[in-house]
């Protein structure tokens, strides 16, 4: 997480650097701040808390240069603090942001102040800026390019984990380092200016045009010119630059706005009808066909050969990935693993022939997600597809095939539409592979399927509409601690991610249950405190999953239940019905999930938290 900016420009990089803080605030909001050269002095200011913090200090000391770095923080080593926030310093000549971790740092910490530097703060940044001190000292020589690339190169060569960087030296008025290793970065060229940032929505009210660094890049920018290197390649002062493509950013400068909404996350639960609308253009023709090669080159090859999928994810994505499991092995008749990336990428995996590789993510810059990724590009999978959200991101540019969900920059921390996109892009998906088949347990013909999936933004704003129900509803976890979410099937997972909704933004402990485990434990939590959330549609297993409520009910437990128009559930004491629009079983996850994010959202108000920038947690998760 954490979010970069840089500038080398001839205007006052004050507020280029300011706006690309807010604009990255998505990646981490417990403190921020800046250095800027100007007239021979580097100066530095930082703030707890948001940007908007920052922002107020930098109007008393109106902070001015054309050669600056900004950071926002999200803690990893060192509490949330002014001492822990970027830029970090050595010796009032070397200023460093950072976005990742170093690994080393414990023992780079030793030995640099066994040389005599002292620390202060708790972060494993400050190492960065202490051992390029020393690397740029014992590189002696003039104050020139090539004795600021050794002392980099030196410097990134003692450095194990991950990293985007942007260092500032007194003695280079117009020059910035940056380097890229497992954290993203992008150079944006405006002109006769240069920038860096973390992502390029930080720099579009300033360029459209970006270069995006590979993993190990690391260089130097000026006002006119960036020049390029390769960690694996030679030294800098041996060897010529490498070139790197100028990529347009096509897809406009979409500063996320709140309008009339109270909350980004608000916005985001009411944006599903047109985001779902969004994400199904271009993938089906007006006929009803669907259009496989937007997913890249032999596409429709790719996914007759395809036999098994493996699904690789995090978080809310990994739950869309579960819902999908049902949706692939029952329509498609295909064999589906899901799992979540931190736990895939450290497993010795056994690839099973002709198999397609499926990482989901919003951001695309999960670290995670991205390292499973760049493990399976080389264990022998058929090809490799991203779900994604942001277009250009890392995850997106290095699969093989690649499926947008489109629906617009999310802005909230916790995912809602993110969610329901990617799974009615799993959706089509499920029926790329089955059609590329011909054959399937389930008779569903593809356009059976487009049909449900066209239908799919209507019912959500029905379902929309249920809002005040549900606000009132939520007046009673004003005082709960614990709540159970139960599903089963594809409900399972759609009560997983309810419940992950819900202790993310409202701080209440929730768990999510296969309704049918519950005698197998977790029916001991269950009392007259204990609100039971559950997701309920008339399909197959409503029989079961209503046996397993009147268990609940027999201990006392109150049960919230999300259900459909026909499913015959009475209303009654310790029992509330909620009552959505008549859905096939098919894309029942998708619609039972916009409620259950309804719920939390109005659980968050009344617990009066910050609802898009819940504690502890950022957008984009970057580091593992
Ligand atoms: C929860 C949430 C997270 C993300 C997870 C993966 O609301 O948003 O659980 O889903 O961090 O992020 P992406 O999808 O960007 O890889």
């Amino acid at each position: 997480m954490c979010g970069i900016v840089g500038a080398a420009s001839l205007r006052n990089v004050t507020p280029i650097l300011l706006e690309g803080l807010k604009r990255l605030e998505y990646r981490g909001y417990d403190s921020s701040g800046l250095a800027l050269l100007s007239d021979g002095q580097l100066q530095r200011e930082r703030e707890i808390g948001r940007v908007a913090a920052l922002e107020s200090l930098l109007d008393k000391r109106a902070l001015k240069g054309n050669l600056g770095i900004a950071h926002t923080r999200w803690a990893t080593h060192g509490k949330p603090s002014k001492l822990n926030a970027h830029p970090h310093l050595s010796s009032a000549s070397v200023a460093v942001v950072h976005n990742g971790i170093i690994e080393n740092h414990e023992p780079l910490r030793r030995e640099l102040k066994e040389m005599g530097y002292r620390f202060h703060s708790e972060t494993d940044t400050e190492v960065i800026a202490h051992l390029f001190d020393h690397s740029y000292r014992q590189a002696s020589g003039e104050a020139s390019s090539a004795r600021l690339l050794k002392a980099f190169r030196h410097t990134l060569m003692r450095l194990n984990g991950a990293y985007a960087l942007g260092i500032i030296h007194i003695e280079h008025p117009d020059r910035l380092l940056c380097a890229r290793m497992g954290s993203p970065l992008v150079i944006g060229e405006g002109s006769e200016e240069h920038f860096i940032a973390s992502d390029p929505l930080a720099l579009l009210q300033v360029t459209d045009s970006f270069i995006y660094l590979e993993e190990g890049d690391y260089g130097i920018l000026t006002r006119d010119a960036v020049d390029l290197y390769e960690m694996e390649g030679p030294d800098p002062t041996e060897s010529e630059p490498v070139t790197r493509p100028i990529v347009r950013y096509e897809h406009g400068d979409q500063v996320a706005e709140k309008g009339d909404y109270r909350h980004f996350m608000l916005k985001e639960i009411h944006e599903q009808p047109q985001a779902l609308k969004a994400t199904l253009e271009g993938k089906v023709s007006d006929e009803g066909h669907l259009l496989t090669s937007i997913l890249g080159p032999e596409a429709e090859t790719l996914l007759a050969n395809t036999r098994q999928i493996q699904i690789v994810s995090c978080g809310t994505s990994y739950h869309a990935g579960l819902v999908a499991r049902y949706w692939i092995e029952s329509i498609a008749g295909l064999p589906c693993s899901v799992e979540v990336a931190s736990e895939f990428r450290y497993r010795e995996v056994v690839v099973p022939d002709d198999t397609l590789f499926v990482a989901i993510s919003q951001s695309g810059e999960t670290a995670d997600t991205l390292a499973a990724l760049r493990f399976a590009k080389n264990a022998g999978y058929l090809a490799t597809l991203a779900i994604c959200n942001v277009p250009g991101s890392s995850l997106v540019r290095e699969s093989s095939l690649r499926l947008m969900t489109n629906a617009g920059p999310e802005i909230g921390v916790a995912s809602t539409k993110a969610f329901t996109t990617q799974l009615l892009a799993l959706l089509w998906l499920t029926a790329a592979l089955a059609s590329s088949r011909r054959s399937g347990p389930n008779t569903l013909s593809t356009s059976g399927l487009v049909e449900e999936m066209r239908a799919m933004p209507r019912l959500v704003e029905q379902v929309l509409e249920l809002e005040p129900a549900i606000a009132q509803l939520a007046t009673r976890f004003a005082d709960k601690h614990h709540t159970l979410f139960l599903g089963r099937g594809p409900h399972y997972p759609v009560a997983m991610e309810g419940a992950l909704k819900l202790k993310e933004i409202s701080y209440i402990h929730a768990e999510a249950y296969a309704a049918g485990e519950l005698k197998h434990g977790p029916l001991a939590l269950v009392d007259d405190d204990m609100p039971v959330v559950t997701v309920a549609p008339s399909d197959d297993l409503l029989e079961k999953l209503k046996s397993n409520l009147q268990e609940v009910r027999a201990r006392g437990g109150q049960l919230i239940n999300f259900v459909c128009e026909q499913a015959g559930l009475e209303s009654g004491e310790g029992i509330t019905n909620l009552v959505l629009p008549k859905v096939s079983d098919i894309l029942a996850p998708i619609l039972f999930s916009v409620p259950l994010q309804l719920l939390s959202y109005h659980v968050a108000l009344v617990k009066g938290t910050d609802v898009d920038k819940p504690r502890n947690l950022a957008k984009s998760v970057t580091v593992e």
